[in-house]
């Protein structure tokens, strides 16, 4: 999970690449690094730390020219130096390579490239990409290949690939080779721009946005050959392949901070609007159901459908939390919400019209993907609920549901959260009306969606109260996050956001649940965030309130608008609307982001960036 760029053309190689990895650099900001090709040299510049501090160093010490490659790290394999930043020199400098994945073998193939000579500068797994590559076309040289032809470069890159067990999205520069980029991946997503006499290349599309708005996504197994006079795909079973191109619809400003500080800010307060896209035109007011124009099957397969598995990551994980309680409820589909990295090496009985549904805002995590691979290995079904339009995922699935919630940058995920949940609440819609919901039952909750944007705009209210709340509980190193129902997912989540950008260390339960062990860790320093909106089991979220507060434990509480029991009860409450529980998660969720954003703040924790995490996990 690294951020990968690449550059053939005639404009400075340089700016692309470093404007391309800042936009990438929620992907990983251990290091980040950029070669440029010049005069028949390859300049590089690496520099452990976030983009700007390669920024400096070029500023410093510039290069440039019309080709390049640059990378932004999440360390997997050495530690985060100088040195293990990309690019990666093979040989003497013969070939230089970026990489965003995982060389599971790579050790094995040190050694023996150790033993041929080759003297290995870093710690890390990539290196063996570059020596390897330098190896396999020093080969064809002294085989006879004519120095010359770059059919050399596409031999050696395949011939060492051939040799790789693992994950790879990697940009390879030959130094005899000016004007030649060779792009290959397998499992790590690579995107190609195409211009008019130059080619780009990214790990996902952001940097292409204002450079081109024809897109390439190169599939498993491929390589491309980039020349700013054209470029060619090689499939390395099936051969060469025409290329498909795509319209990059992305505007740049969704990329722009505008006046937020920071990007989780500025999503959190999207959350109107991303709502209000995901609902857009799959609203069908005549049948009271939901409608998607994704999910190309006929009713009577749906109807057929006896079991869902819902299987994701993290924040998206939370949100198959909230859709399995949704499906269970309203469509009566027994469902199970998988975690991925479980669910891939797992082999649950599933029946044979188990539908199964990969949550995932990027699109590019690896456990999901290959969760959902193995499903479909299996003959099911399987379909996507997805932020990043033509990410892996999205054009792997048989299908699915597209989130439209903007591009999300802020490492901790919020509106992707919400905008899950509301895809998963019209699913459960859509198969409910094919089943037990009836038409006034349907109609009513599609009503109750539909007002959900104007909600959040109400909830984004709380935003000064919990500002205050932050301000007295940012010193405390513990909390315990508590929740019923559809209030557990909620409060899985707030503990997440809250330890993924403050480093606080907190524990999200069920709140009945609690009294069977977490209870032991509640004294006047964990404070309990108690999810504790009006339901049908008020009374008995209530009455784990009132076991914390026996035992001296601090307690905030989410509530709705107008609860006084609650006011006498808590320490502090953050007030949010009053709506019906299956809607309370996207509701309670918003004043938790806040809470996680304002202490990380207070704390002077990078909320945006947080340490050790990137935003889309393509390794496993
Ligand atoms: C969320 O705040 C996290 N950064 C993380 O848990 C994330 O949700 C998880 O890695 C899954 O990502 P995906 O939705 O892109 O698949």
């Amino acid at each position: 999970m690294c951020g990968i760029v690449g550059y053939v053309g005639f404009r400075s190689a340089t700016e692309f690449l470093l404007e391309g990895l800042r936009r990438l650099e929620y992907r990983g900001y251990d290091s980040a690094g950029i070669a440029v090709q010049k005069n028949g040299e390859i300049g590089i510049r690496k520099r452990k730390g976030r983009v700007e501090e390669l920024c400096r160093l070029v500023a410093a010490n510039p290069i440039d020219g019309t080709s390049g490659i640059g990378h932004t790290r999440w360390a997997t394999h050495g530690e985060t130096t100088d040195l293990n930043s990309h690019p990666h020199v093979g040989g003497n400098g013969e070939v230089v390579i970026v990489h965003n994945g995982v060389i599971e073998n790579y050790a094995k193939l040190k050694t023996h490239l150790q033993t041929l000579g080759y003297v290995f500068r870093t710690t890390t797994d990539s290196e063996v990409i570059a020596h390897m590559i330098c190896h396999q076309w020093l080969q064809q040289i002294k085989l006879g290949a004519d120095p010359d032809s770059s059919s050399s470069c596409l031999k050696a890159i395949e011939a060492s690939l051939d040799k790789f067990k693992g994950t790879y999205g990697i940009g390879v520069m030959f130094r005899e080779f000016p004007n030649l980029l060779i792009a290959a991946r397998v499992g790590s997503p690579l995107v190609i721009g195409v211009g008019e006499g130059e080619y780009f290349l990214a790990s996902d599309a952001s940097p292409l946005v204002g450079c081109t708005e024809e897109i390439i996504y190169l599939s498993d197994n491929e390589l491309a050959v980039l020349r700013p006079e054209g470029m060619e795909l090689h499939h390395r079973d099936t051969g060469q392949r025409k290329p498909s191109i795509h319209v990059l619809d992305q505007v740049t400003n969704e990329l722009d901070l505008g006046s937020y500080e920071h990007y989780m800010l500025k999503e959190i307060f999207e959350q109107p609007e991303s709502l209000e896209n995901c609902m857009r035109g799959r609203i069908d007011d005549d049948a009271a159901t939901a409608k998607f124009g994704g999910l190309d099957f006929d009713p009577q397969q749906l109807r057929q459908v006896d079991r869902v598995v819902l299987t994701a990551c993290g924040t998206s994980w939370h949100a198959g939390l909230v859709g399995e309680y949704l499906l269970e409820e309203f469509a009566r589909i027994p469902t199970e919400v998988e975690y991925a990295s479980e669910l891939r090496y797992r082999n649950p009985p599933m029946t044979q019209n188990t539908m199964v549904f990969a949550i995932t805002q990027s699109g590019e995590t690896a456990d999901t993907l290959a969760a959902m691979r193995e499903c479909q290995r299996k003959g099911h079904q399987s379909l996507a609920i997805c932020n990043v339009v033509g990410s892996t995922i999205a054009r792997e699935s048989d299908g699915g549901i597209y989130l439209h919630a903007g591009p999300e940058i802020g490492v901790a995920s919020t509106k992707a959260f919400t905008s899950q949940v509301t895809a998963l609440t019209l699913l459960a819609i859509y198969f409910g009306r094919m089943r037990h919901l009836s038409y006034p039952a349907g109609k009513r909750m599609l009503n109750q969606l539909r007002e959900m944007p104007s909600v959040i705009e109400r909830t984004l209210k709380c935003h000064e109260q919990v500002q205050a709340v932050a301000d007295k509980y940012h010193g405390f190193d513990n909390f315990l996050y508590l929740g019923r129902l559809y209030n557990f997912p909620a409060a899985l989540e707030g503990a997440l956001k809250l330890k993924e950008i403050s480093y606080i260390h907190a524990e999200g339960y069920p709140a009945a649940e609690m009294k069977h062990g977490p209870i032991a860790l509640v004294d006047e320093r964990t404070p309990s965030v108690f999810v504790v909106p009006k339901g049908g089991i008020y009374p008995k979220v209530m009455s784990n309130l009132e076991e914390v507060k026996a035992r001296r434990g601090p307690v905030i509480a989410i509530a709705c608008e107008g609860d006084r029991r609650v006011q006498e009860m808590a320490d502090d409450v953050i007030y949010v609307p009053d709506v019906e529980e299956f809607l309370q998660p996207m509701v309670t969720s918003v004043p938790l982001q806040l809470l996680a954003y304002h202490i990380a703040l207070l704390r002077g924790c990078n909320v945006d960036r947080p340490r050790n995490l990137a935003k889309s996990v393509t390794v496993e």
